[in-house]
């Protein structure tokens, strides 16, 4: 087949429940071919439908694997062309047809399938479909008999299609979505387009219906009606009649007829004043096709859809006969609700809503793209539980059941086209073969998805370029639905101020926060910002999301984002020992690969979270609070929502002295309106209550005051913390110096140490590290081969000073002084370093030294209970308990992990509660993992890294933020380390 081709006997979009269905899901006869032309064999196996042959359960049991690349096609071919060599599936299974359904039109829905079906009922072919992430629909009724029928879905894997499915993903073969029939009469809607909308009172809906009646076997529609009517409304019902007409040829139209329409023809009433009158006499001389019909419903008193507030109503749908009998019904569920574009603002009921958006694959890691409606219901629960509001539908239409959930459960969502052309981006959105494709793609999304109010924006796909096939596809959007505003990264790349005719919305991808500002502030932002993708969460990073934030929430324009993404797509893979790894690019033989870029979502790929998301919780909270005057114990409460007041939430609050918790108390505050902030006032007793020296800080925690289909009563919606007046913690005492603490060749001797401290300048390179080049530099430098080439010790009584220089891998020299004192019961170590202008980016400044594996047992007052980062670091200070197994943070690829910032002090404890304690001078950020650096960066996937046996602690005086740079802007200048001196100090006493 060729592009232009885009079908053949494919049906119109079906977005309606229908009554009669039957499940074909199940477990089909399969085999694999080499190629389509092959000849099946008689050597059948089973798949289960939905099933990819590339992911059965993790396995590839028919050889064909899965591949993963980015950018890059798979293979060598320019479009059209593909491989001679095409794993080609055939799906086979039979059936029969319900007898009740005798005398019914049959029709066979694939859901979704990659990336070519040809259908064949009992051998004969009955049509073909392209397009990977939209159902297929085929009218087979004139191809299955009374008995058994076979059915045969010979899927293809490569063909022109693949050339605009080039999303970044795995690339697989098989069926994804489900399979079914349903039956109608002979006379049926065989098209429905509910478009709801609300009027700028925010009290009144409108609905616009476009219905399609068809029938088979010529069977007559003419008079058959379609009546709608809102479910528990009844008075709020409508009926609308085919209507049908044959009109006089222009010869034989008397002259009277010839007249009517002479003066629409001849411009007599140009501006449009034709009275309509005249008008309907023209159109009276005109011929209707029998079959659509319009009409529009106006609905008093609804309450509006929002994501905070997702008021649904069912539309109930009917066919009669001209007699008024039921021929059919069905029920659509919509909700009403405005999006608008105005000036710099995209509006939702008249509001400027913020984004908290991710972008969501469907991904599955045991069967690839195969999920079912509760899998699916899940990922959405889970997003809501860390403040999302918004899914963009990454990047092609997702099964129906997604937007169900979404307009259920409250998400906005940025419906996306199957289109991504990214290996030829330039060329093919121009090339008229493809425009059918294009056009096609966009349409069928919009006529499957239009009455979903989640949809608040279409997008046209995702980089692709932006060429005349755009257009096309934009325009039919822009007619069909003028209720919703455009999206589309493409037209604006490069320069934000173009091709409004594509996109509504400046949706860049990964700009820097500088760029986003001064967009907004300058004259030329006549259109709001919504990052389509930003924050890339591969491995240890998202760094610099809260200062993304501190833009957003205060610059009008900038409206938030689409996180990418919200998976790693490692999928599970069993090793020859039996063991599973989370699979990247290349682990399946493929040589051709974009490596681990396919694992950087803010979950795992078995859904668990990722540290990043604990910030982004507090970044998207419903409710902020914030400090007027924390001493005297003035805050005040904003209700960042735009519709709903604060009564679905409730509020406590706490008191802690250095990690300990003092007190804990509800707070009862009047109701909060939306965008409105109320001031509290702390009693001043609470305030200062629990004495005892070390840090005091107040903790708010907002709670879900009522269960939601995502948290109980009582769960934590988000926490801030707020630091209060307090006394110091004493410091150590000073005893007269023990000279054996420090050894001949200048060690540290730390009881149960086993590696002394040591200066270390290195981390193991996060993905942000080794894709945005930065530890490249690390490796020039030599940073990860530190050696001490020379030492010297001068011990005097009140404390023995090393003077130490180290020498990286390259030969770099540093100055390194370290200052030991004896306290009671430990020692203290004052450290110098002096780093030479050479050294612009290092990773870190830190000691380094391992204790005995025996101190497993991690106590520390600091940033946690999770991994915070310098340009990631919101967290609750806290004293926090943990194995130190547990600091382990699994990403794909083994990197630098388990930190916390603001550390102040820590011990380490064997299981007779013996052990150490160490106090920071201030609060630095400290890792305390089973593992040591090197292990990390030299194992490829996280199964195999092996811990050391040691307890490894590194103490920073200062450490690199992680930024985006894998995909994005590195991290801010304020979290890089520069030349210059450094000191820190820190206290270890034995307990
Ligand atoms: C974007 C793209 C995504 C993904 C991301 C990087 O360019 O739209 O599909 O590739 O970058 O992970």
């Amino acid at each position: 087949m060729n592009p232009e081709t885009t079908s053949v006997n494919r049906l119109p979009m079906n977005n309606l429940r229908r009554v009669l269905t039957v499940s074909l899901d199940g477990e089909w006869n399969f085999q694999l071919l080499d190629n389509p032309n092959e000849e099946p064999s008689r050597r059948w196996r089973t798949i289960p439908v939905p099933g990819l042959w590339t992911m059965v359960e993790g396995e590839q049991p028919f050889g064909d694997k899965p591949i993963y690349t980015n950018v890059q096609m798979p293979f060598d071919e320019l479009p059209p062309n593909v491989p001679t060599n095409n794993p080609t599936g055939i799906y086979e299974r039979e059936f029969t047809v319900p007898t009740s359904w005798v005398n019914k039109r049959i029709v066979l829905s694939i859901g979704g399938f990659e990336s070519v079906a040809i259908v064949y009922i009992n051998g004969v072919e009955v049509g073909s479909a392209k397009d990977s992430r939209l159902a297929a629909d085929f009218d087979i009724t004139d191809f299955v008999t009374n008995d058994s029928n076979e059915l045969r879905i010979k899927v293809i894997k490569w063909s022109d299609s693949s050339f605009i499915e080039d999303q970044d993903q795995w690339w697989h073969g098989g069926i994804t979505r489900s399979v079914k029939l349903y039956a109608t009469e002979e006379v049926f809607l065989e098209r429905f387009y509910a478009t709801p909308n609300l009027l700028p009172d925010n009290k009144t809906g409108t609905l616009n219906i476009r219905a399609h009646i068809n029938s088979i076997n010529d069977a007559p529609i003419e008079n058959y009606q379609v009546r709608v009517r809102l479910a528990g409304l009844r008075s709020l019902s409508k009926t609308a009649k085919v209507i049908a007409r044959n009109a006089p040829q222009w010869t034989e139209k008397t002259a009277e007829e010839q007249a009517a329409g002479s003066e629409y023809f001849l411009g007599t009433y140009w501006d449009g004043s034709m009275p309509k009158a005249k008008y309907e006499e023209f159109l009276a001389t005109e011929p209707i096709i029998p079959g659509p019909i319009e009409f529009d419903l106006k609905i008093p008193n609804v309450s509006p859809w929002s994501a905070e507030s997702p008021k649904l109503y069912d539309l109930e749908i009917e066919l009669l006969d001209p007699n008024g009998g039921l021929v059919e019904m069905s029920t659509v569920t919509l909700g009403f609700r405005r999006v608008e574009v105005i000036g710099n603002e995209l509006l939702v009921n008249g509001q400027p809503v913020t984004i908290y958006g991710i972008n969501r694959h469907d991904f599955h890691p045991n069967t690839g793209r195969v999920m079912d409606r509760e899998y699916m219901r899940q990922d959405l629960l889970e997003l809501k539980r860390w403040n999302f509001n918004a899914i963009r539908t990454a990047h092609y239409p997702n099964d129906p059941a997604l937007l169900d959930l979404c307009d259920e459960l409250g998400f906005y969502a940025v419906g996306e086209a199957n289109i991504e052309s990214h290996a030829f981006q330039n060329t093919l959105c121009d090339d008229s073969r493809y425009l059918n494709a294009w056009v096609d793609r966009v349409a069928r999304m919009i006529q499957r998805d239009i009455h979903h109010p989640s949809v608040i924006l279409w997008s046209l796909g995702n980089e692709s370029g932006a060429g005349l096939n755009h257009r096309a596809a934009a325009s039919y959007a822009r007619s069909f639905d003028p209720t919703r505003p455009l999206h589309y990264e493409g037209a604006i790349r490069g320069n934000w101020t173009k091709n409004h005719d594509l996109t509504d919305v400046v949706c860049p991808m990964y700009p820097e926060i500088s760029a986003i500002v001064s967009f907004a502030k300058s004259k030329k932002a006549d259109r709001p910002l919504i990052m389509c993708e930003y924050a890339h969460a591969m491995g240890n990073g998202s760094g610099t999301l809260s200062e993304y934030w501190e833009a957003i929430h205060n610059t009008k324009g900038l409206q938030g984002g689409f996180i990418w993404e919200m998976w790693d797509h490692g999928l599970n893979q069993r090793l020859e020992d039996g063991s599973i790894r989370s699979a990247y690019g290349g682990d399946f033989g493929e040589t051709r690969h974009d490596g681990t870029f396919v694992c950087d979502g803010m979950f795992f790929a078995n859904r668990s979270p990722k540290p990043a998301l604990q910030e982004y919780r507090q970044i998207a909270s419903p409710i902020e609070f914030r400090a007027k005057n924390a001493k005297t114990g003035r805050f005040e409460i904003f209700n960042k929502q735009f519709f709903s007041d604060s009564r679905g939430f409730k509020f406590r609050y706490e008191i802690t002295v250095n990690g300990k918790l003092i007190s804990t108390h509800d707070l009862k505050i009047a109701n909060i309106k939306p965008r409105r902030t109320i001031a509290i006032q702390i009693p001043s007793k609470i305030l200062k209550s629990g004495d005892g020296t070390g840090e005091r800080f107040i903790n708010f925690s907002i709670q879900y005051a009522l269960s939601t289909p995502w948290a109980h009563t009582g769960n934590e919606v988000s926490t801030y913390q707020f630091a209060l007046p307090s006394k110091p913690l004493p410091k150590p005492r000073l005893e007269k110096m023990n000279q054996a603490v420090v050894d001949q060749d200048g060690n540290i001797q730390i009881p149960n140490s086993v590696v002394p401290p040591r200066l270390t300048l290195w981390r193991a390179p996060t993905d942000n590290d080794l894709i945005g080049h930065i530890s490249e530099k690390w490796d020039g430098w030599g940073l990860r081969d530190l050696v001490k080439v020379n030492c010297k010790i001068s011990r005097k009584s009140t404390g023995i000073r090393i003077t130490n220089t180290w020498k990286t891998g390259t030969g770099i020299k540093l100055k390194h002084e370290q200052f030991v004192e004896t306290v009671a019961n430990g020692v203290r170590i004052t450290e110098k370093l002096q780093l030479p202008k050479q050294l612009n980016d290092v990773a870190r400044i830190g000691t380094n030294f391992e204790m005995n594996g025996e101190l497993d047992q991690l106590v520390y007052f600091g940033t946690g209970p999770f991994e915070t980062m310098p340009d990631r670091a919101i967290g609750k200070v806290h004293r926090w308990n943990s194995p130190v197994s547990d600091q382990y943070v699994p990403y794909v690829k083994p990197q630098e992990n388990g930190g916390h910032v603001g550390v102040r002090w820590f011990s380490l404890a064997n299981r007779t509660n013996h052990g150490i304690y160490i106090q920071m001078d201030k609060p630095r950020m400290v890792t305390v993992t089973p593992m040591r650096s090197t292990d990390l960066a030299d194992a490829t996937h996280n199964v195999f890294v092996q811990p050391s046996g040691n307890t490894v602690i590194t103490i920073d005086a200062a450490h690199r933020g992680v930024g985006t740079a894998s995909c994005g802007p590195d991290t801010l200048a304020k979290y890089l380390i520069k030349p210059g001196t450094y000191k820190w100090s820190w206290t270890a006493l034995s307990f």
